[in-house]
């Protein structure tokens, strides 16, 4: 049922590169904020050394992934040598120490899922989240980060995307929709899959980075500079990437069965990973391999009711991709 309305491409789509690109364009953060979030950074990492000079600060997420938009807020991961139930003292200790600084709206949230402290930046008007050890994070940011440095339409249909997503509320995982991270993975899968690929599989290369966190063995290629001209075989433009992702999404993707992996650059059968049945809280109705925690699938949040919206969504934006006369206006609507 799901193949048989896989869709032509409309004869026309190439008009909407222009746009499309002038939505990325208008998304990215300028120099300007860069420096001010590289400013907000450096005071952090000052104070942070100055109270513990054996940890390092992190910065991991979309300033980090090369996927953030303007006006992100900064994850930043604390590594620091300390037993996990001693990480609420350093949080609240970290707490103390930001708001003698004169930093606002500092609060140590100690017993969230992940604890952190969050805080803003008055002089800059950033705020930023600090987590502690979460390593896997930090690799992971390497990860997309460097996927965005092998060719730049990964950046384009990732912003464009994600900016869909949040427009549309289906990026919310608290409400059971998927986070940008698995957008990013979406993405670069899909142009993994690509014929010509547009994305090679960097962790099914011969390893030059590696590194072992909390027993994962984290290897990929990392000398992305020789990959430049990998995906120049496949000269398809954002238009047509966008059209084909959401088709995909919406028509083309064996939801019953499949297993997107970016690790594997391949998909997997829900067979081989066992994720054939509700097993807790994990259903499985939509499947994403983290590339490192491969027990760990990113659709996990997705519940029976928002699976539903979430195949709307993918199936208004292949509808609109196919047949509205304004789909940069149309995609992005508020809901
Ligand atoms: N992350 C993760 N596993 C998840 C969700 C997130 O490891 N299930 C990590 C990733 O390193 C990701 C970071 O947390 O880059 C932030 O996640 P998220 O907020 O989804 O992505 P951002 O890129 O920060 O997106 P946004 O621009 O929406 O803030
Ligand atoms: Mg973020």
């Amino acid at each position: 049922r799901i193949f048989k309305r896989q869709m032509q491409c409309r004869f026309d789509i190439d008009r909407l590169n222009a746009p499309f690109l002038a939505i990325y364009d208008s998304l990215i953060p300028t120099e300007e904020e860069k420096a001010k979030q590289n400013q907000l950074f450096t005071l952090l990492e000052t104070l942070i050394t100055k109270e513990w000079p054996e940890a390092q600060l992190y910065v991991y997420g979309s300033c980090g992934n090369s996927f953030g938009v303007s006006k992100s807020d900064i994850d930043l991961c604390l590594a620091i040598d300390v037993a996990d139930d001693n990480k609420s003292e350093i949080l609240l200790r970290l707490a103390d120490i930001l708001q003698s600084d004169n930093l606002q709206n500092v609060q140590a949230l100690t017993r969230a899922r992940v604890p952190i402290v969050k805080l803003m930046d008055p002089v800059t008007g950033i705020s930023c989240d600090i987590c502690i050890n979460n390593v896997l994070a930090v690799i992971n940011t390497k990860l997309l980060r460097d996927y965005a440095n092998i060719d730049a339409r990964l950046r384009q249909l990732a912003f464009i995307v994600k900016h869909w997503a949040k427009s549309r509320g289906v990026n919310e995982t608290y409400q059971g929709t998927l986070s940008s991270y698995a957008y990013v993975l979406m993405c670069i899968h899909f142009l993994q899959q690509r014929r010509p690929a547009v994305l090679p599989c960097l962790q099914e290369m011969q390893s030059t980075y590696s590194v072992t966190v909390e027993n994962i063995e984290c290897a990929f290629f990392d000398q992305v500079d020789k990959l430049r001209d990998f995906g120049s075989n496949n000269r398809e433009p954002i238009a047509k990437l966008v059209w084909a992702f959401f088709n995909y999404w919406a028509y083309g993707h064996d939801y019953a069965n499949s297993v997107i992996s970016v690790r594997t650059g391949s998909i997997l059968s829900k067979r081989e990973k066992d994720w054939t049945r509700r097993i807790g809280n994990d259903r499985h109705l939509i499947c994403i391999e983290d590339p490192f925690e491969i027990s760990h699938d990113l659709g996990r949040v997705v519940d029976k009711y928002s699976i539903k919206v979430l195949r709307e969504e993918f199936e208004r934006a292949a509808e609109i991709m196919q047949y509205d006369a304004n789909p940069c206006v149309k995609l992005f609507e508020p809901y």
